[in-house]
């Protein structure tokens, strides 16, 4: 079986988790700090707050600028649950709005229809990989005087119009979970250039502390360990050569497939996080693919405005074909020459 994803681990990552055990101190220490300096200046931002999870990083974020009850919040229809949920944890209301077509991500157009005299905050989600439209998403928001929380959980290294997400919104978040661009077993990141929401967002991850004991918000135990931040500090180094493996994986796939192939903004700098093709009967697809020895994922099987959970009673004619027909194929960066073109050969004898 060639599975949709497969961390690359090398000595560097051991050697690291091995330093961090003899140390003693497996908990948030000099290590994160060090993971946090270097993912900062990577992103080109200031600030970067480290968090056990993106889950745990999204919901810091809204918190950190203040989302609370009766607050609106705009965001897509097609995402991972979490970019929705971190909204209700503040007891705020997740608004959704469909996608584009092509592009998968939120439908920018869409965005100004929905703004009330609620809503606080926009959050994008670079869906797969590819950015969002963000100069559109950021004019809107200074318009509207809004908050743009990029979640780039599915996108490091990514690019729009030269500039890495994560420095182009107000605040960004990231994900290490253990099938993203890079790992860090579990782990989230918040980065911003803004002083005052990257002291806040350390509090809120620290129960609400500045001082030791002494509890000035609410906040949660949402540090990342030192064990963790080892991880993502040796996978940092290998980002961008491991995102050019998946790149180039694409490129393969692109000359090759002949089924309806992911559309890369030409702007955009796609990291491939999902390398994801359309098929109209996807469940006999699918089928093919299980017997014939090629791992998938379907991202996401139900849009996020019909969970039960949003009872948003709102239906977005893009995201709902999109949830039925689209399948990401392998791209990771573990792939070896010949599972790509095992898996091209797979997917072109259907039809
Ligand atoms: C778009 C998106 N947002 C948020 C998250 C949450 O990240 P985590 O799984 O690290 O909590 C994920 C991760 O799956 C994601 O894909």
């Amino acid at each position: 079986m060639i599975p949709i994803s497969k961390p690359v681990l090398g000595k560097e990552e051991f050697k690291a988790v091995e330093e961090v055990l003899e140390s003693g101190m497996l908990a948030q220490g000099d290590v994160v700090k060090e993971f946090e300096d270097k993912f900062a200046a990577y992103i080109g931002v200031n600030y970067a707050v480290a968090t056990n999870s993106g889950t745990a990083a999204l919901h810091t974020a809204l918190a950190s600028i203040g989302i609370r009850n009766g607050d609106e919040v705009i965001t897509t229809s097609f995402s991972f649950f979490a970019t929705a949920s971190c909204v209700l944890m503040q007891n705020a209301k997740p608004i959704f709005v469909d996608i584009d077509s092509r592009t998968y991500n939120i439908s920018q157009s869409e965005i100004e229809d929905k703004i009330s005299e609620r809503t606080k905050a926009i959050i994008p989600v670079h869906l797969y990989g590819q950015p969002c439209k963000m100069k559109e998403i950021m004019d809107i928001a200074e318009e509207h005087n809004l908050t743009v929380i990029e979640d780039a959980a599915q996108a490091h290294g990514a690019e729009y119009d030269g500039k890495k997400v994560g420095f182009i919104g107000d605040i960004a978040v990231f994900s290490f979970y253990s099938t993203k661009n890079i790992i860090a077993g579990e782990g989230g990141m918040i980065t911003t250039n803004d002083e005052r929401i990257a002291e806040r967002a350390k509090m809120i991850r620290n129960h609400g502390q500045r001082e030791r004991y002494l509890h000035e918000c609410l906040g949660y135990n949402y540090r990342m360990t030192n064990i963790a931040a080892a991880i993502g500090l040796a996978q940092l180094k290998k980002l961008d050569k491991l995102n050019e493996r998946r790149i180039n994986n694409a490129r393969y796939y692109n000359k090759r497939l002949n089924v309806d192939k992911p559309y890369v903004a030409p702007n955009a700098k796609h990291v491939f996080h999902q390398y994801t093709i359309r098929v109209k009967e996807r469940d006999k697809f699918l089928e093919h693919l299980e017997k014939n020895g090629v791992g998938y994922g379907i991202y996401y099987p139900v849009p996020l405005s019909r969970q039960p959970l949003f009872n948003s009673g709102s239906y977005f004619r893009e995201a709902e074909l999109a949830s039925k027909e689209v399948v990401s194929i392998p791209v990771h960066p573990a792939l070896s020459k010949e599972d790509v073109k095992r898996v091209a050969e797979v997917v072109n004898v259907y039809e």
